[in-house]
């Protein structure tokens, strides 16, 4: 058995209900799993010195869409100078990655996954989405299944173009064949449940055959506007529904008494100009928040959740233990996972080393890269 030893922790988060917040401590990970915590000074076969500053979980980033070729950085340009965000913005992607190769398509995705793992996100969720066709999504789904064991099938992302005006025959192709596609490949199915790509009961024949096919559920609700997609989410047992930026009272009473956790995703709310979602009141009604950085090429390109991390303190209000206890522990529930988002002995053995006394500094330092080491599964990472 290898033993590393990250020793000399000022300030450890466990995320652990007995420990909590651990001072003067040493973290063990033998065969790549937390075996336990002890006291600064532990022994190992490898000794990582973290000189008196702060260990938090790797962050579990549950909501991103890194299979994509193209670029949109004018949209993103138009948008600074007053033009609105609409979902139609994905077809200019869908025919980028059309375009693309898979071998472009790979390459791609695994630089934006080693970003992320350098920004301390240890474990990430991807999404298909940006294909539209059974081909291309199903390459979509393969690539990310390369990359992480958290794949959904996004193929009711928006109605592609040569669908317009024919959203029924394209759900019956999402329901249908691509869904037999993609299935394999992927653990998880998510419907974008919005004006402009999917209705309510288009969007719960999305779920619904995803189930048959035995998938989890997934929902992007609520983002552009009120609508149905918390509620639907919340019917149908989804995992998570993401977004959540406008959340009505009926919308938080059911969050509050379900299983499906609300996934805040701020950096979007800030690249698109919207309002931020009032965290506020959901949690302090009951909801079971995360925070993902939802990268992707329109509404939300980076992979910095200590980004995430600042919006949610300053602008939803979270207080700074929420933010990260919701980008790590809320991150894994998001996903149903136990085994990720905590340092409790026995979970995965993802830790990452922060160049700063506390965890405070990912949002009191803004901007400034505070990741000095990233640590999955035991190894050294990023
Ligand atoms: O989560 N909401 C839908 N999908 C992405 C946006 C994708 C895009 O604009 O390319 C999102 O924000």
């Amino acid at each position: 058995m290898s033993a590393l030893v990250i020793d000399n922790i000022g300030l450890l988060v466990t995320n652990d209900p007995e420990r909590g917040q651990v001072r003067d401590a040493a973290l063990v990970i033998e065969d790549g799993r937390v075996s336990a915590i002890e006291r600064t000074g532990a022994a190992g076969d490898e000794r990582l010195d973290a000189g008196g500053r702060c260990v938090i979980p790797g962050f579990v980033d549950s909501h991103t869409h890194l299979v994509f070729a193209g670029d949109r950085g004018d949209e993103f340009a138009a948008r600074m100078a007053g033009a609105p965000y609409a979902a139609g913005g994905i077809r200019v992607t869908t025919e980028a990655t059309r375009a693309a190769s898979r071998e472009q398509l790979r390459e791609l995705a695994a630089a934006r996954r080693a970003e992320a793992l350098r920004a301390g996100i240890t474990h990430l969720e991807i999404k298909s989405g940006y294909g539209l066709d059974v081909d291309t999504e199903r390459r979509s789904c393969e690539v990310a299944a390369e990359l992480t064991d958290d794949v959904t099938f996004l193929g009711a992302h928006v109605v592609p173009a040569e669908y317009e005006g024919r959203a029924g025959d394209y759900v019956d192709l999402v329901c249908g064949d691509m869904l037999a596609a993609c299935a394999p490949h992927a653990k998880w199915i998510d419907v974008f449940c919005e004006e402009g790509a999917f209705d309510e009961e288009q969007s719960r024949r999305v779920l619904a055959a995803g189930r048959d096919a035995g998938l989890g559920l997934r929902v992007h609700g609520n983002q552009l506007g009120p609508g149905p997609g918390v509620r639907l989410a919340v019917e149908m047992g989804a995992a998570s529904v993401d977004h959540c930026t406008y959340l009505e009272d009926a919308d938080i009473d059911a969050l509050a008494g379900s299983d499906t956790v609300a996934t805040f995703l701020p950096a979007t709310d800030f690249s698109t100009r919207q309002p931020y979602p009032d965290a506020r009141r959901a949690i302090d009604a009951g909801v079971a928040p995360a925070i993902a950085t939802n990268c992707n090429p329109g509404s939300s390109y980076t992979t910095s959740m200590a980004f995430c991390l600042a919006l949610a303190v300053r602008d939803m209000h979270m207080t700074m233990e929420e933010a990260l206890t919701a980008a790590t522990l809320g991150g894994a529930r998001a996903l149903r996972r136990d085994d990720i988002g905590h340092l409790s002995p026995g979970a995965r053995g993802d830790a990452v080393v922060l160049d700063a006394p506390s965890y405070s500094h990912l949002v009191y330092r803004p901007g400034v890269p505070l990741v000095a080491a990233t640590i999955a599964g035991g190894s050294a990472a990023g």
